[in-house]
């Protein structure tokens, strides 16, 4: 085996592959850089959700525990199209579009009262993401402490309660009187035996229809409402992240429209980002690794999920996140990101996004970044905790579906431009990253990280990174 044969079994999971000396050489990154998270940026067309979804392939081949978060439902076909036999029992498919038997999702679902807490601050947060992105004062003070009222009040209820149910306290004497049965809490008795009764009606018919009209949105579509309106979700979150299961999230807008497919993406994240930080209680060694894969991410996280990137490392999460253009984030968003990703990958940008990222990549320059070959990114890596320059990579070709008809030969998919001699699994037809292929890999990662993990190689991989660096795609 030559030096560059061993390269491959240091990562993880493979990204792509870099011209080397006239040779396509596998790059990828190593299983403990993965929890500094991953974030990918490109103009559509470019190849972003393809390299998502083939790594995300990999890790759902490898055994590991995932989730794809799919904002136009493609991607999440193409998986489905590729899981391998022993794993079609971990998936769960969550596709809102499928009414048959809809799928039950409580955001209000609480273990204790840390979660409650953290449950309630979110909601208030997925309103704000939801009505009022640019916090322009659509959502005030005033909705914040209704909002936590009327859900800690539907919540205190042992049988549980729902998002729906919250506009109906507001609405009906008798179902709230029923509800405030179970209240222990002397601050929300307060709201309603107090703040509410002496609000003087004109006042609180303003402000009712203001805050029901919000919630209306939901309650009037069928679907939605089949699915929030149910008090127990179908699928306990923890279980999917502790048992290393398969979630695959559909969110196309089609029968939802895009503010509801928004709004179960964000209680969705919000779950997960609960159960994950649930693993507290659990010991360091049995947090198994959650890998999670979020597509056109903006409209489907919190800024407190993007602010636990930090922390989400000791939890054994790790994120991917990627987007089209930079300016779609606000302020503290980008600068979380920036400040916590270890892997920046750039597929070609536009002029204000090379600016702004030009400084991350150097020496990459501005012109560089808006002028990468479509299926081509710049990629920043971490490697053992150290940030390396970027080097210039090349997505691995889709996975034709078996029904589909090849339009063009797999390994020509792969080839880069100035390639003359192929090593390893690039060669031939085998660069096809095919479900047992990449089991194998992994399975070869196992053995393969304690040697890989000598000084020789890392100091040789961080060698050929920086040499990559002047690689060139024509
Ligand atoms: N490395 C690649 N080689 C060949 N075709 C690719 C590659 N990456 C992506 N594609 C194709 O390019 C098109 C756009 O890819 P996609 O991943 O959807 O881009 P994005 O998510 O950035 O919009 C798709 O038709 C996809 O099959
Ligand atoms: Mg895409």
């Amino acid at each position: 085996m030559n030096s560059l044969q061993k390269t491959q079994h240091i990562y993880e999971v493979e990204i792509g592959t870099a011209n080397y000396r006239g040779q396509n050489l596998l790059v990828g990154i190593k299983k403990h850089d993965r929890f500094r998270h991953v974030y990918m940026i490109g103009k559509t067309g470019t190849g972003k959700s393809t390299l998502y979804e083939n790594m995300a392939l990999q890790d759902i081949a490898a055994g590991r525990g995932a989730c794809f978060v799919d904002p136009h439902g493609e991607a999440i076909e193409r998986i489905l199209g590729q899981i391998p036999r022993n794993r079609i029992d971990d998936v769960i498919l969550f596709d809102p579009s499928q009414t048959e038997a809809p799928f039950g999702l409580n955001l209000l679902e609480w273990k204790d009262e840390n979660e409650k807490d953290f449950l309630v601050s979110e909601a208030i947060q997925i309103f704000y993401k939801l009505f009022d992105p640019n916090q322009t004062g659509i959502i005030g003070p005033q909705f914040e402490h209704w909002m936590r009222s009327a859900a800690l009040t539907v919540m205190a209820d042992p049988e549980g309660g729902t998002l729906l149910e919250i506009p109906t306290l507001f609405v009906d004497q008798n179902f709230l009187a029923h509800k405030r049965k179970f209240v222990t809490d002397p601050t929300v008795q307060e709201f309603w035996g107090k703040q509410m009764a002496q609000t003087a009606d004109f006042h609180k018919s303003e402000m009712l229809n203001y805050f029901t009209s919000k919630f209306g949105r939901f309650a009037s579509n069928g679907v939605i409402k089949n699915i929030i309106g149910q008090k127990k979700s179908s699928f306990n979150m923890g279980e999917i992240i502790n048992n290393e299961k398969i979630l695959l999230v559909n969110l196309s807008k089609g029968k939802i429209g895009e503010l509801n497919a928004h709004m179960l993406g964000l209680i969705l994240m919000t779950k997960l980002q609960a159960a994950v930080m649930q693993r507290a209680s659990l010991p360091e060694q049995n947090r198994l690794p959650f890998y999670l894969y979020v597509d056109e991410f903006q409209n489907l996280l919190t800024d407190a999920f993007i602010s636990m990137l930090s922390e989400s490392r000791k939890y054994g999460l790790a994120v991917h996140l990627t987007n089209q253009y930079i300016a779609q984030l606000p302020e503290n968003m980008r600068s979380a990101i920036m400040g916590n990703v270890g892997t920046l990958l750039t597929f070609q940008i536009g002029a204000q996004d090379a600016r702004f990222l030009a400084p991350e990549m150097k020496p990459i320059d501005q012109n560089d970044l808006q002028n990468i070959p479509v299926h081509y990114f710049y990629a920043r890596c971490t490697i053992d905790g150290t940030p390396y320059d970027p080097f210039l990579a090349k997505g691995f070709a889709p996975k034709k579906f078996e029904n589909e008809p090849a339009a063009d030969s797999g390994a020509e998919n792969f080839e880069l431009a100035n390639n003359s001699e192929p090593v390893g699994k690039i060669s031939g037809t085998a660069a096809d990253i095919t479900a047992a292929d990449t089991a194998a890999s992994a399975a070869a990662n196992i053995n393969a990280d304690t040697a890989a993990n000598t000084t020789a190689n890392i100091a040789e991989i961080i060698k050929i990174l920086s040499e990559l660096r002047y690689g060139n795609p024509v």
